[in-house]
């Protein structure tokens, strides 16, 4: 006998089917609650509910695991390039190594943006933050391929709006860096290969030839793994809501753009660079900021700290720790900055308020060392996050799709005013 929860409502036993997923994970079907009692449930902040069935990423946060497709994230940071792990976030299984040359000569297809786009960047004022024009820019995408507006196309019309995203991102996100530091756009050169492109449009200049370094490309390669996909998050379920309405792609991904810059979000990684200088500014004194944090009456929390899901450690914080260390001893650099992270990680750890509520540094908190590292200004790094995350978006809107999921349109219980009359102006006291 298929597992149903029983839900007891003014005498009435209403009996509620348990879905459940391929890793044993529970969920209560409420989809007819309101339909059979006329209740809906209140879940602010979505921490108990699911929006969705997802076949694309799977993570436990008790246990600190975090799979693509079933690949764990460890094994694919440390052997995979970011380009095959999009096509397998995006298609479900690895690449045979035709159907990665297949998809690499796709991606390098369309890495040009049109020319109009430059035009752009001079309307934006010299302090734009870069996330703000990257959503921008990726939601006028929309407008140079207007036919990527119509919900009906086909699956071959699909890829190709998938395909001009996936390669127009770098090229995009380096004109975003460019535009940040004044210096000339670099045009895509599609003999290198995603991220060896990326950092020559980065970092490179017309006036000479760049070579990238293979200690920098392989730390980028990394990273954007580790941010590839992550579930329902703030940003994906954004996307996949927007989405919903059958908005178009790039008008989807460019709400996740903002959705990832929020500091509690991807903007963490800005924020905790900006904390530790702030500390170390301010004299180092660490259980002065970490009495902060634990202060009600203080807004201010340790940035880098504490998640939704990950409540005994962050497998992504774990990899990019080593890899920060990495990193700094092969470029030769010493950063008091991850001296005070280290001694605040320290600190944070063996504190009972941080120990009880389980908060451990997340993703976040060693990420902005490795940019600082590899020369990307702070205001850039959710840029970075958000190149990493692209091809989860990506899947998780194209899942909505294939699901035929319905508008995401959620219920409310009202607080307001009840029914009064209106009184004209002139009444009114
Ligand atoms: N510093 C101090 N206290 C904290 C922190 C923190 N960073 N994070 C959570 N808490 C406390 C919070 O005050 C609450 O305490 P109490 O139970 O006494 O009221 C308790 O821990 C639970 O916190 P919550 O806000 O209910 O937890 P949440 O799941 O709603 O929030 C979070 C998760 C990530 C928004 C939060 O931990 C936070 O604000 N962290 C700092 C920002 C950050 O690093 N964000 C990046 C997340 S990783 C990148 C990504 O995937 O987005």
């Amino acid at each position: 006998m298929s597992e149903v929860a029983k839900l007891e409502l003014n005498g009435q036993v209403i009996e509620l089917p348990i879905i459940t997923g391929s890793e044993n994970e529970k969920a209560i079907d409420i989809s007819k609650l309101r339909g059979t009692t006329g209740y809906v449930t209140i879940d602010r902040g979505f921490k108990n509910t699911g929006s969705c069935t997802s076949a694309i990423t799977f993570l436990d946060g008790e246990k600190g695991i975090l799979r693509y497709r079933g690949y764990p994230i460890e094994q694919l940071a440390e052997k995979a390039s970011f380009l095959e792990v999009t096509y397998l976030i995006l298609n479900g299984e690895l690449p045979t190594k035709a159907q990665f040359s297949e998809f690499e000569n796709e991606i390098g297809k369309h890495t040009l943006v049109h020319e109009d786009m430059k035009r752009f960047f001079e309307a934006y004022p010299a302090k734009a933050h870069p996330m703000g024009v990257l959503a921008s820019m990726i939601c006028s995408m929309s407008t140079f391929y207007p036919e990527s507006q119509n919900p009906n196309r086909d699956e071959e019309a699909f890829k190709l709006t998938i395909s001009r995203l996936i390669a127009k991102m770098p090229t995009l996100a380096a004109m975003v860096y460019k535009n940040t530091v004044r210096h000339p756009f670099m045009y895509p050169n599609n003999e290198l290969k995603y991220v060896e492109n990326f950092m020559h449009m980065t970092w490179g200049m017309p006036t000479e030839k760049y070579n990238a370094d293979p200690v920098v490309a392989k730390a980028l390669n990394k990273l954007l793994i580790l941010h590839a996909d992550h579930e329902q998050n703030c940003s994906a379920a954004t996307v996949r809501v927007v989405g919903s309405s059958q908005a178009n792609l790039y008008a989807s991904v460019s709400a996740g753009i903002s959705a990832l810059w929020g500091p509690l979000h991807g903007g963490a990684n800005q924020a905790v660079i900006e904390m530790l200088e702030n500390i170390q500014n301010d004299g180092g004194d660490l259980d002065k900021w970490v009495a902060k944090a634990k202060d009600k009456s203080d807004p201010f929390r340790l940035m880098g700290f504490g998640h939704r899901v990950y409540k005994n450690f962050d497998p992504r914080a774990t990899i990019i720790k080593k890899a920060c260390d990495d990193i700094l001893e092969k470029l030769n650099i010493n950063d008091p900055i991850l001296d005070i992270a280290k001694r605040l990680e320290k600190v944070a750890l063996e504190d009972e308020y941080f120990v009880k509520r389980g908060l451990y540094p997340n993703v976040d908190f060693y990420s902005g060392i490795i940019y600082k590292a590899i020369g990307i200004p702070t205001e850039m790094f959710t840029v970075m996050f958000a190149l990493g995350r692209l091809p989860g978006w990506i899947a998780q809107w194209k899942e909505m799709l294939d699901n035929g999921e319905p508008i995401g349109r959620p219920r409310q219980i009202y607080t307001g005013a009840t029914e009064r009359d209106y009184i004209p102006m002139e009444d009114r006291k």
